[in-house]
């Protein structure tokens, strides 16, 4: 029973099968070879338009090499403040893009609003001692298991416009929250605004592989040469292809989305549907938030059970996590079977009945 993250579990059988198949013989090296170029020009049957494909090996490289090339050194980076670009990449971003800053708004709830962001543009002083700010970043899913609307996209794309800046999202969980949403990938990013995106792979079924993709094309300029002084030109790059390849091929990624964010929804009413369990966040995508009772927490930890506690710093205003309860972080992969979370659920229920009896 291990919720811990989407990365604890391995590859997909189709990702697999697609480095098997292209794993024999000689290919160009670097990404020169056929296959990548190939894959690399799918991903415009997949955005509705020319897109610019940079391969990397994790998403913190996506978003730093994507930050950094919408952000100058003397830029300014707008974010959540819980966001993964800024909490979990050990300043990865800012090392990359020599210099510049990320702001993390102290925003109340999950997501990023327009007028906030706005208000915050505002207000910020424009001497040039200030840091202009040249990018908003944003989290689909976010790191609170939400996802944006098409209108929240679009209002934020639109703020990003009008102020100059450059719109990223961080799609670590791309394929969770399309599905969620039920868009095309094209709706979902450009068409609302989105300059540049991290196409996340490797959580829902690739061993590591991750894409930049670039539809503000002036964005894409220095791309490749950033992407090599990071160590991110793989050389056995159809390795990197082949597994985009099997994930992409015949909508497997889009299943194994459907799939965890089932789940996920399995597990959250299952959950909210016991007494003194509040789910924090709307399930929306692969990852479930509840506020659990201490003894709950304890006896599913007792029974086996891995998943992360939780920050409340992003919980909405009439929302709290009184002392004798926990906040908690389940995910679901593509991965996770059924069973395993009416596991859980068995032992949830069995500890509110223990804690009734006592
Ligand atoms: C929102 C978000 N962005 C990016 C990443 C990618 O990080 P990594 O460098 O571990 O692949 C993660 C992984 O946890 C994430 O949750």
């Amino acid at each position: 029973m291990n919720f811990g993250s989407d990365n604890i579990v391995g590859a997909s059988a189709p990702v697999l099968e697609a480095i098997a198949r292209h794993n024999g013989g000689a290919m160009a090296a670097y990404g020169n070879d056929d296959l990548t170029k190939s894959v690399k020009a799918s991903f415009a049957n997949i955005f509705e338009r020319d897109v610019q494909v940079f391969f990397v090996t994790t998403g913190t490289a996506a978003n730093a090499l994507a930050l950094a090339s919408a952000v100058p050194p003397w830029g300014l980076c707008v974010c959540h403040r819980e966001a993964h670009v800024i909490d979990d990449e050990c300043g990865a971003p800012e090392f990359f893009m020599h210099g510049a800053k990320l702001s993390g708004l102290p925003v109340v709830g999950s997501k990023l609003e327009a007028r906030d962001v706005a208000a915050y543009l505002k207000g910020l002083p424009k001497a040039v001692k200030q840091m202009p700010p040249k990018a908003l970043s944003i989290s689909q899913a976010t790191e609170s298991g939400t996802v944006y609307g098409l209108a929240e996209l679009s209002a934020l794309g639109e703020v990003c416009r009008t102020g100059g800046l450059s719109l990223h999202m961080d799609g670590a969980r791309f394929a969770n929250a399309l599905v969620s949403l039920g868009c095309t990938p094209a709706e979902m990013t450009w068409k609302s605004g989105v300059d540049i995106l991290s196409f996340g792979a490797t959580k829902n079924g690739c061993l590591m592989a991750e894409a930049i993709v670039v539809f503000n094309t002036a964005l894409a300029d220095a791309l490749d040469y950033r992407c090599k002084r990071a160590g991110q030109i793989i050389s056995k790059g159809r390795l990197i292809a082949s597994q985009f390849e099997g994930y992409l091929a015949g909508d497997h990624w889009l299943a194994n989305a459907r799939h965890a964010n089932a789940l996920a929804k399995r597990l959250s009413h299952g959950l909210a549907r016991l007494p003194g369990v509040r789910i924090a966040w709307p399930t929306e995508a692969n990852e479930v938030f509840p506020i659990i009772p201490a003894a709950m927490d304890r006896a599913l930890r007792e029974a086996g059970a891995h998943y992360m506690s939780w920050t409340d710093l992003s919980l909405d205003r009439q929302e709290s996590v009184a002392d004798d309860e926990s906040l908690i972080r389940l995910v679901v992969s593509f991965a996770t079977e059924e069973t395993q979370v009416d596991r859980l659920l068995e032992i949830a229920s069995a500890a509110v009945s223990r804690q009734a009896a006592e």
